[in-house]
């Protein structure tokens, strides 16, 4: 690997990757763990928070709306974070800057829209400005949530506090992030807030508020929540990111020769959807050491070079792997044949249209890409000839260009790469370790 123009990175090809990397703390569970931890009353204790761009952002909303942090200042994070919370219900008004955390952003309005004093700006940086946040100001709304946003759908979100009721909400769309937010809400809330999502999305809120003492029930896809007067500090431990993970899981499948072995990843069913599809796919992935402890599933993932073959992907499976599924595309690349990705809309609403992203990336390695409304069809040869991938600014854009890239004959330039620090700050030397740079 050598370093290019300003923020372009160049990923030659490799001939394996063997090795052993814990990848980061997951961003999902640390986002919701400084809210939390924001929202209890007491002291809460992290051990294994994420230090990125976005969960920083999380740990500085805390801090303007009251809660109390050890081990965190402006660039750097330690491994255990100490915070003294300020109740559910004595959030302080404050202007709160998300950055770039779609996350944050759609969580903090079920927090604050059900004070009974004070009011919030939330705002964050160009990309934020672009995420749709009517999916959960309507539903607020419906609650009695005294909150407006920019043209009806994007932020900035200005709220002011009110007392909320209540209700029975059908999720247009299968979101974690509305479904949280409204169980922040309903904790707020008189009497009983049902959500019915039409699809299961992953359940890492509905975990840790259980942990935390709130009443919450699920029924088949319906998540009933009862108003709350207070949340119990917990001690949280935030496992590796399956998410994070997913870029050497499948580095490990498309680069001949490879083993890859990454411990203390989070399994939770409801976000390890790439492992179905890649073991439908042939790839020998296995999984040891599972244990259940701690509220989340972990295991260590050992992922080794495999002859893929097509696949389709859609329907339920989608929010299972809602944030792989670029990378479901990259290991197709890698089979011969057709593999077709479908019902997956809502990646046009991530930190870019990632239908649009993923596949000029894909087609920048030089790969045939037929793009759909709700997905795309990948038609793969078993190889990539590599090229040029803009990341525009989304993460997870530019991990991929990375992994194309080294897996590819001529390997990859990446332009934009910095945009991995937003979840992944370590990932050239992670890569670069296993690599053998
Ligand atoms: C997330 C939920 C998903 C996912 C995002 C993180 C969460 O978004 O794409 O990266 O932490 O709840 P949606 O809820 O919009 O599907």
């Amino acid at each position: 690997m050598s370093v290019g123009q300003r923020d372009s990175r160049e990923f030659a090809p490799v001939a394996s990757i063997t090795g052993t990397i814990r990848p980061p703390a997951d961003k999902s569970i640390s986002h919701r763990a400084a809210l939390l931890g924001a929202m209890s009353d007491g002291r809460t204790v992290i051990d294994g928070y994420l230090d990125s761009a976005d969960t920083r952002s999380s740990l500085q909303a805390a801090i303007a709306l009251g809660a109390n942090v050890d081990g965190a200042d402006e660039s750097y994070v330690a491994d255990r974070i100490t915070m003294t919370g300020v109740g559910l219900r004595a959030a302080g008004s404050a202007g709160v800057d998300v950055g770039n955390a779609g996350t944050l952003l759609r969580l903090l309005p079920g927090w604050l829209a059900g004070q009974e004093t004070g009011s919030w700006v939330i705002d964050g940086d160009a990309s934020i400005r672009r995420r749709p946040v009517d999916r959960v100001v309507e539903p607020l709304r419906l609650m009695g949530a005294r909150i407006e946003c920019r043209d009806q759908r994007l932020p900035p979100v200005s709220i002011d506090g009110a007392s909320l009721t209540g209700i029975t909400y059908e999720l247009p769309v299968a979101s974690a992030q509305v479904k949280s937010c409204l169980l922040l809400a309903g904790l707020l809330a008189e009497g009983e807030t049902r959500i019915i999502e039409p699809i299961a999305s992953r359940d890492h809120t509905e975990r840790m508020l259980t942990a935390a003492g709130a009443e919450i029930e699920r029924d088949g896809n319906a998540i009933t929540v009862q108003r709350a007067e207070r949340l119990e500090p917990a001690m949280i431990s935030v496992p590796a990111d399956f998410s994070s993970a997913a870029f050497f899981i499948v580095a490990g499948c498309i680069v001949p020769g490879s083993e890859i072995v990454l411990p203390d990843v989070g399994m939770n069913p409801t976000r390890t959807g790439l492992l179905t599809a890649l073991g439908r796919m042939g790839a020998e992935i296995e999984i040891e050491g599972e244990s259940a402890t701690g509220g989340e599933p972990t295991g260590t993932i050992i992922s080794r070079h495999s002859a893929l073959t097509p696949t389709e992907v859609g329907g339920d499976e989608i929010p299972l792997a809602i944030d792989e599924l670029p990378l479901i595309a990259l290991a197709a690349c890698f089979a011969e044949g057709d593999t077709t990705i479908r019902d997956a809309g809502e990646l046009r609403r991530k930190e870019s249209d990632r239908i649009a992203s993923a596949a000029a990336a894909l087609r920048g390695l030089g790969a045939e890409v037929t793009e759909s409304a709700d997905g795309m069809v990948i038609h793969g040869t078993g190889s990539l000839r590599g090229g040029e991938v803009d990341s525009e600014g989304d993460h997870r854009i530019a991990m991929l260009g990375a992994v194309g890239g080294i897996a590819s004959e001529r390997g990859s330039v990446v332009h934009g790469i910095a945009a991995a620090a937003v979840s992944y700050p370590g990932f050239e030397r992670d890569l670069a370790a296993l690599v053998g740079d």
